[in-house]
């Protein structure tokens, strides 16, 4: 197992559109579990591979539960895809990709994501309230999105001119 460095906005490749997986072997089982080391070394409540720069359709889900330490329960979801959404919420979202960002975003409240585990058995989840932000989360991650394309354009822009400032700064030390 590895912990693996993770992109952070705006690098380009945090936009490719990852291909589905199609063979379900060792090398799956691998990334997977380092997909889950990164995540929890982070720490963060979820993961997507083209945030290590591996675009593939997989992603990591934080799954704890109320009397649960973090990192005890990750859910693996290969391929996952929303079949059904309802409701509406809005969640303050962060990303390990977006540094000292944190803004509401409106989601479903509630998604039903199926999906495939490391061995190509299909199975389906239903999660409402932070679990089902996650999910969203993640799966746009599969599709090159990032939570700052959720949120208002002056946001964005005011993140990303104090971003271009930060990068100057770090530059002339
Ligand atoms: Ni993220």
């Amino acid at each position: 197992m590895a912990i693996l460095p993770i992109l952070k906005y705006p690098d380009p490749r945090l936009r490719q559109i990852s291909k589905p997986v199609t063979a379900f072997d060792e090398e799956l089982a691998a990334l997977a579990l380092d997909l889950r080391e990164t995540m929890i070394n982070a720490p963060g409540s979820g993961l997507a591979a083209p945030q290590v720069d591996q675009p593939l359709r997989i992603i990591v889900v934080d799954d704890t539960g109320e009397d649960e330490a973090y990192g005890e329960k990750v859910l693996t979801l290969i391929n996952p895809k929303i079949v059904a959404a309802e409701g509406e919420q809005i969640y303050k979202e962060g990303c390990l990709s977006v540094v000292e960002l944190q803004s509401d975003v409106r989601r479903s409240a509630e998604v039903t994501v199926e999906a495939q585990d490391v061995s190509g058995q299909k199975f389906v989840v239903t999660a409402s309230g932070r679990k089902a932000v996650i999910l969203q989360h993640e799966i746009d991650h599969l599709d090159g999105v990032l939570f700052l394309d959720r949120i208002s354009r002056l946001k964005k822009e005011m993140y990303r001119k104090k971003l271009l400032k930060t990068q100057k700064m770090a530059k002339n030390t």
